[in-house]
């Protein structure tokens, strides 16, 4: 049995190789980057996949010169096939989707896919797209992704080689870390890769320069929080710099400017001016301090003007060189011609699937006697009752929020009515819907329900008695609904993209819905089409 775990591995977001895998991928790097400089030809044959029918397959939807051309070098590297897609004069332009254009390609051979493209998620939706492609055609292999940057999301090989570097100058521990994050944090894939990525180092502490209109986005902050960094937000390099305590390790981002609504690009130089590193401030770094950059720099507005270009500050260059050799690492182990030397430690246990409905026992119903409506309304002798709806908001909050319930749960047709009261403490507004007659919910509207109104309970009314109720929480994944949606429209799964791609959200700790594919938050009542 082959026990190397790489083999056959997608890399679409950076969390999906482990920390333990990624610092084995980094002893492999810096292995073979001393074969490489030491022209060891022999360690470096240890490396080669050296099989001229190993495809590999590159489609940039988005300009790129380090990521495909270091992607190209590292096949030539290996001796495998590598096919570049001109998608320039592919079907794409006459309207054919992503699901049809990389299920064709999986069928011709079996392929690593690296794919850059502005559409969010493409590469984890590809994923699963293509293997039940190969399912159904009976192919005897599994297509692989590499995210080679999609969108304003991530960009994984590149956090690879980021933290790579970034071990490279600490000495080649992993312990801590003081980075700096300068620049574009809003829409710079590179630096949304770092909230799961810099997880490889034990104690981490980022310090976040960037104006507000360039400030990171909320989603990557609760990871970093959940991850337990220390974390700083400053406007500008002058802020930052004007307190003593100063990272020794400084990573500047370009302004995405093609990623910038026309409100943005009319400030450009304001925003660019805050994050733009200037001689007079030279004196004011630590000892030691090294700047990085994914690159490309503006050659009209570098962020790091070139006069630092020969200072030992500079470390992006060797940032840069250091990208090719982890990629050429990361396709041997995703081939398996390395890694099967690597032993897993045991897997955390998995977390049994908790319920989100959960019944309210029977003798506990009949000891609370219990009111079936309240404030005047007359009791119902048989129907249904959702109650405690988003308890503590305002009323405008509440009935707004109960549009949204009705419309999810099909209750609009139905005859029945919806008003807003107080809990028992008199103080507290709650909503409470009713439909009179007789209900039944399947499993499926249950989950529906918790989805939309988590907190709500649910009564089953007979005879003027509630004789089932329920209590319901938010479910810890939601899927397989065709009125779910995410709200980001550069992501694979928004209608705007029409790649019917099914929506699907995980829950957070902090009680939100993310997007399985482009990691944007939601609360649980933007995720139903409105
Ligand atoms: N080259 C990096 C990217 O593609 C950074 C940049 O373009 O500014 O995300
Ligand atoms: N760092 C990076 O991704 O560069 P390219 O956009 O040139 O590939």
């Amino acid at each position: 049995m082959d026990s190397n775990v790489f083999k056959g591995r997608s890399l679409c977001t950076i969390d999906d190789f482990s920390i333990e895998e990624r610092k084995y991928l980094f002893s492999q790097v810096r292995k073979l980057k001393a074969a490489i400089l030491s022209d060891d030809t022999a360690l470096m044959d240890s490396f080669r996949i050296n099989d001229p029918d190993f495809g590999i397959y590159e489609v940039f939807l988005e300009d790129s010169t380090r990521t495909k051309e270091s992607f190209r070098n590292a096949a030539n590297f290996h001796h495998v096939k590598l096919t570049e897609m001109s998608s320039q004069s592919s079907s794409f332009n006459k309207g054919e989707s992503y699901a049809d254009t990389f299920n064709t390609l999986t069928g011709y051979e079996n392929q690593v896919f690296i794919i850059r493209s502005k559409v969010e998620g493409v590469c984890r939706y590809l994923e699963g797209e293509c293997s039940e492609y190969a399912r159904r055609n009976g192919l005897p292999y599994r297509p692989v992704f590499i995210n080679a940057g999609d969108g304003k999301h991530e960009h994984p090989t590149q956090e690879l080689l980021d933290e790579y570097s970034f071990f490279e100058d600490n000495a080649f521990s992993t312990d801590s870390i003081h980075l700096a994050l300068v620049g574009d944090l809003f829409h710079g894939r590179t630096v949304h890769s770092k909230a799961n990525g810099l997880k490889v180092f034990d104690h981490v502490k980022v310090d976040l320069i960037a104006p507000k209109d360039l400030a990171m986005p909320e989603t990557y902050l609760e990871i970093m929080k959940d991850n337990g960094y220390e974390i700083r937000a400053f406007g500008s390099i002058e802020e930052y710099l004007s307190q003593n305590d100063i990272a020794t390790k400084w990573y500047f981002t370009r302004p995405q400017l093609e990623r910038m609504g026309e409100r943005i690009l009319e400030r450009a130089d304001e925003l660019r001016s805050c994050i733009t590193f200037r001689e007079e401030f030279l004196s004011r770094l630590p000892e030691g301090t090294i700047f990085y950059h994914p690159l490309p720099r503006h050659k009209e507005h570098p962020v790091i003007p070139v006069f630092l270009d020969n200072l030992p500050i500079n470390g992006w260059e060797r940032q840069s060189i250091n990208g090719m050799y982890c990629r050429i690492v990361l396709l041997a182990l995703v081939s398996g011609r390395i890694g099967s030397d690597f032993i897993p430690s045991d897997p955390k246990p998995s977390i049994p699937e908790e319920d989100y409905i959960h019944q309210v026992p029977d003798d506990v119903l009949s000891r609370k006697k219990e009111k079936v409506v309240s404030e005047g309304v007359r009791p119902i002798d048989e129907g249904l009752v959702i109650d405690h709806i988003s308890r503590g908001k305002t009323p405008e909050e509440i009935r707004e929020h109960m549009r949204l319930i009705c419309k999810v749960m099909g209750l609009d047709s139905l005859k029945g009515g919806e008003w807003v009261s107080t809990g028992s403490d008199g103080v507290t507004w709650k909503g409470i819907i009713f439909r009179p007659g007789h209900m039944e919910l399947d499993r499926k509207s249950l989950k529906r329900l918790a989805a939309v109104a988590p907190g709500c309970t649910l009564n089953f009314i007979k005879g003027g008695r509630v004789v089932a109720k329920y209590r319901a929480s938010m479910p810890p994944r939601i899927y397989n609904f065709s009125d779910l949606m995410c709200t980001n429209e550069a992501c694979i799964s928004n209608a705007l993209q029409s790649e019917n791609a099914p929506a699907m959200f995980v829950r957070t700790e902090e009680n939100k819905y993310r997007c399985a594919y482009c990691d944007k938050d939601h609360s649980f009542s933007e995720i139903f089409r409105k």
